[in-house]
């Protein structure tokens, strides 16, 4: 049986450089599955026939990470199509040997409600503002604004809604270091592991 990591979170929480880094301690896989929706976004035209297609191409584009595709991906993603359409490649992807970190906002409550551990990462809304404003180069108070919307729309959609699973471990990045964060994600494996 693979060991699966689950992450979830709002935007730029911390929770993709965390899933990196366990990915890299425990020697997993990992997925960014919000790649999977910015892609969908991104490729235009029908978006469940553009999430049914997806191919290395699509998710190897440089312009995914823009603001704008985050917001494209975060409408897409309220289709329940759309998500049905990219469930089996999150499956087959969390079946590998030896393990596999995915993160995401749905990852502990639909795709891998079995996961061995589940990690819910947050930090404040203008910590996160600031970590993606530096990140991108952007004016911090205009990312706010954006990080809020996507959120809101990410949380109150019915289907997959961004919330922790009953039993996801809280990891508040608000005043942590990469370091330290790093340190207690770990710290949670090994736990179980
Ligand atoms: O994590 P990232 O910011 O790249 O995700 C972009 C958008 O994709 C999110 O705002 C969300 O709407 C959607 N998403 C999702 N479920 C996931 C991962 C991402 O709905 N598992």
């Amino acid at each position: 049986m693979p060991f699966i990591i689950a992450i979830d979170g709002p935007a730029a929480s911390g929770k993709g450089t965390i899933a990196r880094a366990l990915a890299a301690h425990f020697g997993f896989h990992h997925l960014d599955t919000g790649l999977l929706y910015r892609a969908t976004g991104a490729k235009g035209g029908d978006p469940v026939t553009a999430a049914l297609s997806l191919d290395a191409s699509d998710l190897a584009r440089a312009d995914l990470r823009s603001a704008e595709a985050g917001q494209a991906a975060s409408r897409i993603a309220a289709i329940p199509e759309v998500r049905a359409a990219l469930v089996d490649f999150q499956h087959r992807f969390a079946a590998q040997e030896p393990g596999a970190v995915l993160d995401g906002r749905d990852i502990g409550t639909v795709i891998c409600p079995d996961a061995a551990v589940k990690l819910y990462v947050t930090a404040s809304d203008q910590v996160r503002a600031r970590r993606r404003a530096a990140e991108l180069g952007a004016d911090p108070e205009e990312m706010l604004a954006q990080l809020q919307e996507r959120d809101r729309r990410d949380s109150e959609r019915t289907a997959a809604p961004l919330k922790p699973a009953p039993d996801a471990v809280l990891l508040d990045t608000t005043h942590l270091g990469i370091p330290e964060a790093i340190a207690q994600a770990i710290a949670q494996v090994n736990k179980v592991r």
